[in-house]
């Protein structure tokens, strides 16, 4: 194995049809009009000497390395400047280029430290490779004149260095964190000599506008910006590509290893998703992999309040299966169940919903895509016959009007919001619906052009007064929907949407939502070009998620933006794997493909093949477990990676339900919360530890590549098929390999996926078939899968979840850059350098009427719990409205959250909760006896038999 080698053509690629033929050093090379001298020689195999110039940033011409000559041009212009042209006879390597070259080079090396063989990028140095490259054999003005080489450097980020005495000014740092990233946290400082690369105001790093994306990292040529992990490790010899286990973005890695050590990751540049770009959680935080928290070996105990014991692998599997077994003796067939995890693989999560089916005999199967994007499931199926996003990534460069509801992609989707700024800055429209001044309202070269701050809990109003606006002003675009959606249900939806009581105006007084702003926005939507929808949980965590969703296919139907590139309907999935965990069968009702249990036909086939009957009633959702466990009916289940403790709304609730059960197993990296009522800890593995794939957003099925043996000793699917003998239902499979080759056998839009040509294609969308063999980037193009376009009827039915004296303000929820959900991995990193507590962002107005100063702590009250934290007093929040994170388990924000729900699909509504927040001294008295309880629940203690 080595190194996965990327060319780096020099300047990025054409776009253009046009072709043009010309000679390079006697060979005749065609390419596309306006690429460069430099790329096209590179893609004939010719590399031309360069410094400046890297292919994921335009060109701009400041080393001189790169020269050339052209026939009939005077001088020597630069290769990564110059465009090709019909009949251009280029020169690459004559004496006189080389006579410069090495000029040039010799001025580079003079102000350069000489300690390439100390250096942590020694062997992997562009400067030091077109030292080579030149010939340079000697530095003829001595290395004693003014230089930068003692200048001082900068630590300050927890992940790269600065060290300025290698920087060479090429700039290539500045430009990657303008054009990938977005940020402009960078500028050249100084003139002449004096140049010097600065972030923000001469600011170190840390203190700076940078989020750490690495970019600026990757597109350094020297060691003037490189990994911590470089230094500490070595430089690497192999690499795998592999895919981040973090957000729904599925960006690729290569995984850069010496030995078994993971050295850096990488973002691959042939990576779908990404294309070379990564933000500070996939690139950096995977310390947590090897933290000392881990936990390595099998553990079991009686009680709850008993320390742990450690045992082997067979005793654990093997209580865990008899205590299944008891209990379902005891109580019954369905007093058992299991929740699949949106961080596990496809197979993985295959396998968990096949163990409940087929070794449990039930349907009690659920996943924690239940608390975030169960109703685009429901809402999408219903509208188009899909539960999934209809769109690649790439469609956002065909994109004219983007509307961002409910998501907030600079913290939650990093690379994409990197894509979506990119198409922004090209001159593409935004409209934020968004009760917060998200990033994206207002960040570098970027400015919504419409911010619709409507109340928490009012999307569904505010949609469908869109779509008032769109009706009433002749704005529907009837030839596509006479064509591609059902007319009479169309006229339906027309004449409700219509009614004056849901235009801007009337509807104002609730959404809080200027009716001018309104009627703009739907004017720009649904006239402004490519129309795209994105959108997240500030969409589906709600009582009206599914309702909402639906309001969102609406919009899209009426106007005719679906179906195409730079058009359709986008759910920004929060987790690695959710749309894959919805995908493999994890809800209680659905097998793999979301098709019903009570379809015999479905069940037909998934009997024969797994030789068992299955149920043909639908199982338990995650809140109906735990209320049948509070009421006694339901005492054991099995959690493979999933905090529900932490993660689900009303802790208290979810703590009473995991408290009554009988046998709890946690199978997770990490003694997490919910492990605190568990009876058998199952260690579970890294991806970086497995084989296997995640689905993407944008439905892309990837490989996830074991880099290092698990530490645990097995792969996650291995343990669950080992649970699954144990209960008496023996499941053989060697490799992952074979429980895709299973799912693609039983799941219709499967049907074509294999490790065999996810190593030919990369990646794939879904669905694969017959008909598409090689997947779908888009969906819906000439029909839709359920046939017509259905519209749905949004009547807006406010939450029952009220505000009044008691509870005066709306909390509402999300997440931050650089925590990941429960944070039980991203706070094991030294992420926490940026966010080490969560916080409650309060508005000025509603921190002084309470005597609250910013860094106070507050106590936060709603009709389910109370917990303290520190508030921020900001203005990115409306009056009335309060924001806080869930990254941390000592704030425990869901103990306020209540357990209202999605009508349709059981999502809690986490971002509506009436609230009261008032000065505090310090923790809560249920954050102290939670923190204690918590420490004493996780003692480890002698080995010795649980009887
Ligand atoms: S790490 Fe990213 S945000 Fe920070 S300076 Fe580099 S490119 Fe810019
Ligand atoms: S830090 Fe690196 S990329 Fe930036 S100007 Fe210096 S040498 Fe070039
Ligand atoms: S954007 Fe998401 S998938 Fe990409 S590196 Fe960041 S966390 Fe990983
Ligand atoms: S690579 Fe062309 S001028 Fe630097």
């Amino acid at each position: 194995m080595c190194l996965v080698n990327e060319t780096d053509y020099g300047t990025p690629s054409s776009k253009s049809e046009k072709v043009v033929t010309l000679t390079i050093d006697g060979m005749k090379v065609t390419a596309p009009a306006g690429t460069s001298i430099m790329r096209a020689a590179a893609e004939a195999g010719n590399m031309i000497p360069k410094l400046c110039a890297t292919d994921m940033v335009k060109e701009f011409g400041s080393c001189r390395l790169c020269l050339v000559e052209i026939e009939g041009r005077n001088g020597t212009p630069a290769s990564c400047t110059t465009p090709v042209a019909e009949g251009m006879v280029v020169r690459t390597q004559t004496e006189r280029l080389k006579r410069i070259r090495r000029s040039v080079m010799e001025l580079y090396i003079s102000d350069h430290p000489l300690d390439c063989l100390t250096c942590a990028a020694n062997g992997d140095c562009e400067l030091q490779d077109m030292a080579g490259v030149v010939g340079l054999r000697d530095v003829r003005y001595g290395y004693d004149g003014k230089n930068h080489t003692k200048a001082a450097k900068d630590q300050s980020n927890p992940y790269f260095t600065y060290d300025p005495a290698k920087c060479i000014v090429c700039n290539r740092c500045v430009r990657a964190c303008e054009e990938v990233q977005g940020t402009f946290a960078l500028t050249i400082s100084g003139r002449g000599f004096d140049s010097r690369v600065s972030p923000g105001m001469a600011e170190p790093f840390l203190q700076s506008e940078c989020v750490s994306c690495g970019a600026c990292v990757q597109a350094c040529p020297t060691a003037t910006l490189i990994e911590k992990s470089v230094y500490e490790t070595g430089t690497p010899e192999h690499s795998v590509v592999t895919t981040c286990a973090y957000c729904g973005v599925g960006c690729a890695f290569k995984a850069e290893m010496r030995g078994d050590e993971l050295v850096r990751m990488v973002p691959y540049k042939d990576g779908k998703a990404n294309r070379g770009h990564s933000c500070v959680k996939g690139r950096f935080a995977w310390g947590y992999a090897s933290h000392k928290d881990r936990i390595l070996k099998p553990m079991i105990r009686k009680s709850i309040h008993d320390p742990w014991c450690e045992v082997s692998w067979e005793e654990a599997i093997g209580y865990a299966a008899s205590e299944f077994k008891r209990i379902q003796a005891q109580y019954g067939r369905s007093s058992v169940g299991g929740i699949t995890s949106s961080r596990c693989t496809n197979e993985e999560t295959f396998l968990v919903q096949k163990l409940i089916r087929a070794a449990f005999g039930n349907n009690n199967v659920d996943t924690c895509a239940r608390v975030c994007h169960s109703p685009t499931g429901y809402g999408l199926s219903t509208a188009f016959g899909t539960s999934a996003g209809t769109q690649d990534f790439d469609s956002v460069e065909h994109t004219d009007v983007v509307i961002i509801v409910g998501a907030n992609p600079t913290d939650g989707h990093p690379v994409f919001a990197s894509r979506l700024k990119k198409r922004l800055r090209e001159g593409a429209k935004l409209i934020v619906v968004d009760p917060r001044r998200i990033d994206m309202v207002r960040t570098p070269h970027v400015e919504a052009a419409y911010h619709l701050p409507l109340k928490p809990g009012t999307n569904v109003a505010v949609l469908t007064a869109l779509a008032h606006v769109i009706v009433t002003e002749g704005l529907v675009n009837e030839a596509f929907v006479r064509e591609r959606c059902d007319w009479d249900e169309f006229q339906h939806w027309a004449a409700f949407v219509s009614e004056p009581r849901n235009s801007p105006e009337a509807t104002e007084a609730q959404t809080h939502v200027p009716a001018a702003a309104v009627r703009a926005a739907a004017r720009l939507y649904a006239t402004g070009g490519n129309g795209a929808i994105y959108y997240g949980l500030g969409v589906t965590e709600h009582s009206q998620g599914s309702t909402t969703v639906m309001a969102i296919a609406n919009l899209a139907m009426a106007t005719g933006n679906i179906g195409r590139v730079g058009v359709g309907v986008n759910p920004l999935r929060g987790q690695n794997n959710v749309q894959g965990a919805c995908d493999m069968g994890s809800f209680p009702h659905e097998l793999s493909g979301y098709r019903h249990v009570s379809d015999d036909a479905t069940r037909q086939m998934f009997e024969s093949l797994w030789g068992v009957a299955l149920d043909h009633e639908p199982g338990l959702r995650i809140p109906n477990m735990l209320d049948a466990a509070v009421h006694g009916s339901f005492k054991g289940i099995y959690i493979q990676g999933e905090d529900i403790l932490q993660s689900d709304p009303d802790t208290k609730h979810v703590s009473a339900g995991l408290e009554a059960m009988e046998c709890v197993v946690v199978q997770d990296l990490f003694l997490n919360e919910t492990a605190n009522y568990a009876h058998v800890f199952l260690p579970g593995s890294t991806f970086l530890e497995k084989n296997g794939t995640f689905t993407n957003a944008e439905r892309r099925i990837q490989r996830v590549r074991k880099v290092m043996a698990p530490k645990n000793g097995k792969e996650d699917w291995e343990i669950t098929m080992e649970l699954a003998e144990a209960l008496g239902y023996p499941m053989h499979y060697d490799h992952p390999s074979e429980i895709m080759d299973e799912i693609a056998r039983l799941t219709p839009t499967f049907a074509g996926v294999s490790y065999q040509k996810l190593e030919e294609l990369v990646s794939i969308q879904w669905p694969c078939t017959a008909k598409s063999p090689e997947g779908t980037p888009v969906m819906h193009i000439g029909g839709f899968v359920r046939g017509k376009g259905k519209f749905m009827i949004t009547e807006y039915i406010p939450t029952d979840e009220k505000t009044g004296p008691r509870f005066p303000l709306i909390l509402t929820t999300g997440r931050t850059l650089t925590q990941y959900n429960v944070g039980a991995q991203t706070r094991r990193t030294a992420n926490v350098a940026w966010h080490d507590e969560d916080v409650l962002e309060i508005h000025p107005h509603d921190a002084e009427q309470r005597g609250i100063r910013d860094k106070d702590w507050v106590r936060l009250t709603s009709r389910a719990g109370e917990t303290s934290l520190r508030a921020v007093v900001t203005d990115r929040v409306a009056p009335g409205v309060v924001y806080t994170t869930f990254h941390h388990p000592m704030t425990q924000a869901n103990v306020v959250t209540t357990d209202f729900s999605d009508w349709a699909t059981n999502c809690p509504e986490y971002k509506v909760t009436a609230v009261q927040v008032l000065p505090s001294n310090g923790p809560s008295d249920w954050q102290e006896r939670y923190g204690a309880f918590s420490e004493k629940s996780r003692r480890i203690g002698l080995i010795e038999a649980v009887e």
